[in-house]
């Protein structure tokens, strides 16, 4: 048994310093605990340990000020320091959140930060509460309260997992329009469909050099790895190339650059040029997303978000896009596009489900997709599913989020006639675009373009 020393065994005991003299032969003041311990935290460039979790607009930095006196009445009026039990308070439950991380590898590389952060706000706090003249300081003036300059919806959307779930909808649901090339982990070398793609990538390894098969890997075993992939990438960009996820301009993410772009030039000997990564960017898979298709929307929403969060450019609750987006197989079509609707015209299809009493529309849509009007006078594009809001996208609080039950249905569509995407890729079209409806009955919602859902643009109503 290990053997304690007096002063050790009054802790073990639960016994706390009540008795003054001597607390004061051994233990810090509050004031000098808060400058040797808090102090650094303050004035430290590294972020806290906030970032395991929250990718900005929360830094433990904000709740202190540089006055000891002054940050305990801020943190005490905010209701964050409990004072008749201080190791209870809320602020040091904010910092042992990073505990309960399931990502392991996130939990660890904080841990450091996390643990000295905690002794230092516990031991301060502690002294704090224990000092009847701290304890009842007088309160401060609100505004002088130091709290995150941004309100709690705006903290909760820059959190790491929800851009994680954001990308997971409306990024990773898309990847499979990059197959085979950049999806390495979705060939099945037993599934005979998937021979052509074997072949395409053994050819990869025949012509290109391992750097530029490692590029080539863009969509990884997870989610979470892929964007941890894609940011460490864009961090480590070569000089003169452009970014895979550009936060300064995001439509010029080299993620949605490429896939948008044509193949680099033919030699005279008919081998091509070599893809360029800088304007004008050229892609030696070809063009494989229209600028006005629904997933480059949605890459688009994704890398806008992206940018905004990660600048902490989001300040008030109404700069927060609704992120209510889902990525499904399902394919809805319009087929036989009235005349006067220009080849390669932007078209917006939403979805309206039945009301439950079975009289008329829901008048807000279940999903949407958007295309373009092709040669062929058609428009196609896999459905997104809208729902409540990001939580319920996931959650699947409104039945599977992949799946639309059976059922009739009425397809409200709108043409970009006045360019409104042009300017916002992003931007879902409202009634000065609206051009008429079309019920869909009995549809089944089955997965592929094979099976789309199909209406007539012959048969559009105004209503
Ligand atoms: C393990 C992950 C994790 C860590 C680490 C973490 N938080 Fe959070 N934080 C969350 C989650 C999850 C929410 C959202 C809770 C919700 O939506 O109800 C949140 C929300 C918040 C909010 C908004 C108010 C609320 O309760 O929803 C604040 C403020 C906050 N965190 C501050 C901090 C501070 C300060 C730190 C660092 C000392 C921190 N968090 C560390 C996961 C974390
Ligand atoms: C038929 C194969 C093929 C398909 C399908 C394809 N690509 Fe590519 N892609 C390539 C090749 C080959 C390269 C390497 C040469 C280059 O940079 O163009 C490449 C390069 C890229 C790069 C640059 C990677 C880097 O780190 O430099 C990005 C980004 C990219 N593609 C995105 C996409 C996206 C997104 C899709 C799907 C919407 C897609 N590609 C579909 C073949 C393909």
């Amino acid at each position: 048994m290990t053997r304690l020393l007096p002063m050790q065994l009054l802790v073990v005991l639960g016994l706390t310093f009540v008795s003054g003299h001597l607390a004061d032969a051994s233990e810090p003041t509050p004031i000098e605990i808060f400058n040797q311990r808090i102090m650094p935290i303050f004035r430290s460039p590294q972020p806290s340990s906030c970032v395991q979790c929250h990718l900005a607009s929360v830094d433990l930095k904000a709740y202190i000020l540089p006055s000891h006196e002054a940050t305990f009445v801020s943190l005490r009026d905010q209701g964050l320091i409990n004072l008749e039990a201080p190791a209870e308070s809320k602020i040091l439950t904010l910092i042992r959140m990073g505990q309960k991380d399931l990502d392991e590898g996130a939990r660890l590389i904080h841990e450091k930060t996390r643990q000295s952060e905690y002794a230092a706000f516990a031991a301060w706090i502690k002294a704090c509460c224990e000092d009847p003249a701290i304890r009842n300081l007088a309160k401060l003036a609100v505004t002088r309260l130091a709290k995150p300059e941004v309100p709690d919806e705006v903290i909760r959307h820059a959190r790491k997992s929800r851009v994680v779930d954001s990308f997971t909808r409306i990024v990773w649901s898309q990847r499979m329009r990059c197959f085979p090339c950049h999806t390495p982990h979705e060939i099945d070398p037993s599934n005979p469909k998937h021979q052509a793609a074997l072949k395409t990538q053994r050819e990869f390894k025949a012509k290109f050099s391992d750097d530029q098969l490692a590029k080539l890997d863009i969509f990884r075993e997870t989610p979470a790895a892929t964007l941890r992939y894609l940011i460490q990438r864009s961090r480590d960009t070569p000089a003169g190339e452009l970014p895979l996820i550009n936060v300064r301009e995001p439509r010029n993410s080299l993620l949605v650059l490429k896939p948008t772009s044509k193949l680099p030039q033919k030699r005279a000997d008919g081998t091509f040029e070599p893809a360029s990564s800088v304007a004008p960017v050229s892609h030696m898979g070809g063009l494989k997303m229209h600028p006005n298709d629904q997933s480059y929307k949605s890459f688009v929403a994704w890398l806008q978000d992206y940018a905004n969060v990660t600048s902490g450019r989001y300040t008030s609750v109404e700069d927060l896009p609704a992120d209510n987006w889902h990525g499904t197989n399902l394919v809805l079509r319009l087929a036989g596009a009235p005349e006067d609707w220009p080849v390669g015209v932007p078209v917006q299809l939403f979805v309206h489900a039945r009301k439950g009493t079975g009289d008329g529309w829901e008048p807000v849509p279940v999903a949407f997709t958007q295309g373009t009007v092709t040669p062929r006078r058609m428009v196609n594009g896999g459905l997104f599913r809208i729902t409540a809001n990001a939580t319920a996208a996931t959650s699947g609080a409104a039945g599977n989020p992949g799946t639309l039950p059976r059922g009739d249905y009425l397809i409200k569509v709108y043409v970009d006639s006045n360019d409104r995407l042009a300017e916002n890729p992003v931007g879902l079209l409202g009634p000065d675009d609206y051009v008429g409806q079309a019920e869909l009955t009995g549809a089944r919602w089955r997965e592929g373009f094979r099976q789309a859902e199909q209406i007539s643009g012959q048969s559009l109503q105004r209503h």
